[in-house]
């Protein structure tokens, strides 16, 4: 298990971060508990124009750290605004899921049109289309589908698309809300960082696992 040591020098204070989301629309917090830990990795890209890709971006929560804590990124969230199987299992989630589109084009396609390209559709088909583009990223977060084989699918095609140096956040690692393995994002993570050995250094891993490109 690899830990940050937490330089809380580097994480904005809470009135930072209650200033970034007041006013908004939001169901849930999936993000506030992990910016101590971005704060850590991402401080030394706070003044360069990154280029950031969110797979699942729900209602904009985890978009709007990167735009606030970031303010020279652009940031490329990719979500169909359908909901994950787990949303489904839960009648308050599978309630908010219609909701979610709306409320992230208020919270931050609205406030932030001109750093965000909002592509609503699945990741599998999105993120081939940019590789065809050519596009690079310096920053991914991979929180969309939850379930092992669409987290590894996502790992590999994204792989190529990360600069050299770039950084890589899996969400929910250690997640296990789901009953199989199968159904839980470790065991495709596990498989890709098997299938990219001496490419990657382990920057993080705890709840979050988090490489970056060698
Ligand atoms: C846990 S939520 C994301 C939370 C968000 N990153 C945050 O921290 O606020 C997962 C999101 O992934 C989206 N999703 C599910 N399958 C996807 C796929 N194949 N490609 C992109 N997004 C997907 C869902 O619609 C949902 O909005």
């Amino acid at each position: 298990m690899r830990s940050l040591m937490s330089n809380t020098a580097l994480i904005p204070d809470h009135e930072t971060i209650a200033r970034w989301y007041d006013g908004k629309d939001f169901s849930c917090d999936w993000t506030t508990a992990n910016i101590p830990i971005w704060a850590n990795i991402l401080h030394e890209h706070r003044n360069r124009a990154v280029r950031v890709l969110e797979i699942g971006s729900w209602e904009g929560r985890s978009a709007l750290f990167f735009l606030n804590y970031l303010p020279k990124a652009h940031v490329v969230c990719i979500d169909p605004f359908g909901g994950n199987a787990e949303h489904q299992l839960d009648e308050y989630f599978a309630n908010q899921v219609p909701a979610t589109e709306g409320r992230f084009d208020r919270n931050v396609v609205a406030p932030f049109g001109g750093r965000v390209e909002k592509i609503k559709g699945a990741s599998g088909t999105v993120v081939p289309r940019l590789a065809i583009e050519a596009r690079q990223f310096d920053i991914v977060y991979i929180d969309g589908s939850h379930f092992a084989a669409d987290v590894y699918a996502d790992a590999a095609l994204i792989w190529p698309l990360v600069a050299p140096g770039g950084i890589v956040i899996f969400d929910d690692y250690n997640w296990d809300l789901m009953d199989t393995e199968q159904e839980r994002p470790k065991l495709g993570v596990d498989a890709f960082l098997a299938g990219i050995a001496g490419q990657y250094r382990l920057v993080h891993s705890e709840y979050q696992l988090v490489i970056a490109k060698s």
